[in-house]
């Protein structure tokens, strides 16, 4: 089988560095490159996490970029009452020695659509939309080149995580997910809906430590230290494991389920800006554009990431 081409755009974030991870470890897989945005944390941040994930995975030579430093039109809001100061609170892990590549993330995004057959790479992405939708200002005609996105992002019938009506990485840049939900291109996203029935429970942080291994013993430490502040929040047995949802659905699709619909996004109102306005019910006219998951296998999701984190 050839492995599916991705590049995973990503602000990391625990949850990002995890679901960096799994892509790492699954051979179905061909991870491109890793491009980096502002979100979570700052970009210099998040571009120094990425390689330290690569490099705790044993893969130096995956190619990392910075991309857009702020959202398109607003200031950035930051999480670092969730992911600590770092971005990668947990644990304390080496500063990365491979480089940083020199190029801008949108420009690897446009020259990877730009070089490869159309319908080969699919986006991932983990954080806010800035680069994706830049590229796809910046070069409209890579936008139907590309297979798929599958990102995660956005609520419906659980409201939102960062106000009461939006979700942390549309929030954060919603007129660069008003691009991205408009752009045309078959969209899977996976929204608080699901990642909220993802949980790290005791057992399952446990079973990572379990492993005996290095990375097991970083993916215990890192759900440890962010599952407190969303255990106090939700009152929850742990903590969303967000991200990683966009990359096990690569992996195992039937694992997740829901329902081909409209969304648009809420760029106008202070109130509910970055809402993902689901039409859930199909109450509109308005055509379909996302695949809008609400279900998923928790257990099943977590057998498969416990199984693959143990291979790295
Ligand atoms: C999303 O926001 C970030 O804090 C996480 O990394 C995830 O991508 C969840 O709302
Ligand atoms: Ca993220």
């Amino acid at each position: 089988m050839t492995p599916r081409k991705i590049i995973i755009d990503t602000d990391p974030g625990q949850d990002d560095a995890v679901a960096i991870l799994l892509a790492l470890a699954s051979p179905e897989l061909d991870v491109l490159g890793i491009t980096c945005v502002a979100g979570n944390v700052p970009l210099p941040l998040t571009a120094r996490n990425a390689r330290v994930v690569c490099e705790l995975a044993g893969r130096p030579a995956v190619p990392v970029f910075a991309g857009c430093d702020r959202p398109l039109a607003r200031d950035l809001v930051t999480a670092e009452y969730v992911h600590g100061k770092s971005g990668l609170d947990g644990i304390a892990l080496p500063d990365p020695q491979m480089p940083l590549q020199t190029g801008h993330a949108v420009e690897f995004i446009i020259d990877t659509l730009r070089g490869l057959p159309e319908g080969t790479v699919t986006l991932c992405p983990l954080g806010p939309l800035t680069n994706i939708a830049t590229a796809f200002q910046r070069a409209p005609e890579i936008v139907s080149r590309v297979a798929e996105i599958v990102l995660m992002g956005g609520g419906c019938f659980e409201g939102g995580n960062t106000t009461p009506a939006a979700e942390f990485n549309i929030y954060v840049d919603p007129e660069a997910a008003d691009i991205v939900f408009k752009s045309g291109v078959p969209l899977v996203v996976m929204p608080l809906d699901v990642t909220h029935k993802v949980l790290t429970t005791r057992a399952r942080i446990e079973a990572f430590r379990a492993l005996g291994t290095r990375v097991g013993h970083a993916v215990a430490s890192w759900t440890d230290f962010f599952e407190r502040f969303d255990m106090a929040k939700y009152g929850s047995d742990g903590a969303p494991l967000h991200d990683p949802c966009v990359i096990a659905y690569l992996l195992a699709p039937n694992l997740f389920q829901g329902r081909h619909i409209n969304v648009e996004i809420e760029t106008g109102s202070a109130l509910t800006r970055g809402m993902t306005v689901a039409d859930w019910w199909r109450v509109t006219k308005r055509p379909p554009n996302a695949m809008f998951m609400r279900e998923v296998d928790a257990d099943g999701f977590f057998a498969l990431l416990t199984e693959r984190i143990g291979r790295l």
